[in-house]
């Protein structure tokens, strides 16, 4: 009897134990350290370039958190957009209104890329580079408040079209629902889309990115920073254009702090996609407490850059690794 029990309880836990190992392995494909055994230097090799860049040019991190974004959104984070055209793909994702000519630092990938491959030749994948160059970006950025892990183990992707940036990066006039959705499409929520909309609180925007919607049309952007914008902006702004870019957190424009979610409710932020955090109550609510609690948004922007980071990964044969993060690899 007794011992009927507990091979009733032995059988029972095995099973919780299988199921908890298959969830487990469901979560994430991706491990912490993957490079730990193939190229221990990998991540302090990205983290060295990456401190030299950002101290001679902060932007230089801002450009590598939007290239996670703008990678990971499309195709998943398996760096189809840092391909170049050929004559086989002669407009891959870079060539695409979301990115050309806005998303920046293509040639610090290629640096890292190049110090990896001296220290470890075909190993580190240009996917794994962009997760790794991002995070220390928000680390570097953030003057250390901001540090987590990002798993990898990434590969790389082979196909990259410039129709696809259009269908799933939400353009800076959108309103909520469409911005949450292009968020729910990719497996993340309202909560992500607050957290990492957190990001622009660095780097620089185009005066196109803004200017019809937000200086000449009415819209909530408060008047202070509507004169300065116009005073640097001119009105006919148009990518490919006379078209300058502006800093997106004019308080402190190189720290990756909270300071966005304080110009969100003091309506001093660029974007139509930006001031509409404020439209529904859950949201506003979010932008509040990111706004007025030390550490919340911190904490939370961590885990929704690994969130992110996972979003449709390729591993094994799914994908494979570049040489050179523009082209790719044959053999
Ligand atoms: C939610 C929807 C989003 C929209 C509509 C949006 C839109 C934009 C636009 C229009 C720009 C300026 C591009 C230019 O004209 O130069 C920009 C810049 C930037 N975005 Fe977003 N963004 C969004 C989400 C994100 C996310 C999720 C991240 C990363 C976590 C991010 C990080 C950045 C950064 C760092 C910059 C500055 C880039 C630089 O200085 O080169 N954005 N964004
Ligand atoms: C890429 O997208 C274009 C439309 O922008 C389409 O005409 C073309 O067939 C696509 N190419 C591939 C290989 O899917
Ligand atoms: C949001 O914008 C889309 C157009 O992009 C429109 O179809 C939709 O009705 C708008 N939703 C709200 C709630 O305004």
């Amino acid at each position: 009897m007794a011992a009927a029990a507990v091979k009733k309880l032995q059988v029972l836990v095995a099973c919780a134990l299988l199921l908890l190992l298959a969830v487990g392995c469901r979560g994430s494909p991706l491990q912490i350290g993957f490079y730990h055994d193939r190229c221990p230097q990998a991540e302090a090799v990205v983290k060295g370039v990456m401190m030299e860049a950002i101290s001679q040019n902060p932007g230089n991190g801002a450009a590598m958190i939007r290239m996670l974004f703008h990678d990971c959104f499309v195709e998943g984070c398996d760096a189809s957009v840092l391909l170049d055209p050929t004559p086989f793909s002669p407009t891959p994702e870079k060539l695409s209104p979301p990115n050309n000519p806005s998303l920046r630092g293509f040639e610090l990938i290629d640096a890292i890329k190049e110090a990896l491959e001296v220290a470890c030749p075909g190993t580190v994948s240009c996917a794994d580079i962009i997760a790794f160059a991002a995070r220390d970006a928000s680390c570097i950025l953030n003057a250390g408040k901001v540090h987590f892990e990002v798993p990898s183990g990434r590969r790389d992707g082979t196909f990259s079209n410039a129709s696809e940036p259009l269908k799933f990066l939400a353009p800076p006039t959108s309103n909520l629902s469409d911005l949450v959705d292009s968020f729910v499409v990719k497996g993340l929520d309202a909560e992500d889309l607050v957290i990492l909309s957190g990001a622009h609180t660095i780097g620089r925007s185009h005066c196109s990115s803004f200017v019809p919607d937000r200086l000449n049309a009415p819209s909530d952007i408060n008047g202070g920073l509507a004169a300065f914008l116009r005073d640097q902006c001119p009105a006919d702004a148009a990518p490919g254009g006379n078209d300058p870019t502006v800093m997106q957190d004019v308080v402190t424009p190189n720290d990756l702090d909270r300071q966005y979610y304080k110009n969100v409710l003091s309506h001093t932020v660029l974007f139509t996609s930006d001031a509409a955090l404020l439209t529904s109550e859950e949201t506003a609510r979010m932008v509040v407490d990111n706004a007025n609690i030390p550490g919340w948004w911190e904490d939370r922007f961590e885990k929704a850059m690994v969130k992110m980071a996972g979003i449709e990964v390729k591993t094994g044969d799914q994908g494979q690794i570049r040489k050179n993060c523009r082209v790719v690899y044959r053999n």
